[in-house]
């Protein structure tokens, strides 16, 4: 059974920022867009490079390794050189809290 777990707060990442967390062996990484707040897998599906050492670009997170992005909303591939989406995980916002649901 899972869990919501409080990662962050609001004022820890700016929009346009990227922070990368380990919890229990997952990594993950939350991006402030100007549309909110998402997490998804701190891997790139091209070549597992670590995505939270990317950058935002509007809802899209892109891999700084070979140039690859994604939704950050729904984790499609919106970029080559990945083909196969990246792993979205359920954020919530809960005042100044952001919290990640993990199983
Ligand atoms: S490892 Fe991310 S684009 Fe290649």
């Amino acid at each position: 059974m899972g869990e919501f777990v409080r990662v962050a707060t609001t004022n820890d990442i700016p929009v346009g920022g990227l922070k990368g967390f380990e919890i229990g062996h997952k990594r993950f990484v939350v991006a402030h867009t100007v549309e909110g707040f998402f997490a998804v897998a701190d891997e790139c599906t091209h070549d597992s490079a670590p995505i939270s050492s990317g950058r935002v670009r509007g809802s899209e997170i892109m891999c700084t390794r070979h140039g690859a992005r994604f939704d950050l909303k729904t984790g499609a591939v919106t970029a080559p050189p990945a083909i196969v989406p990246i792993d979205t995980l359920t954020i919530k916002v809960d005042k100044d809290d952001i919290l990640v649901w993990m199983e």
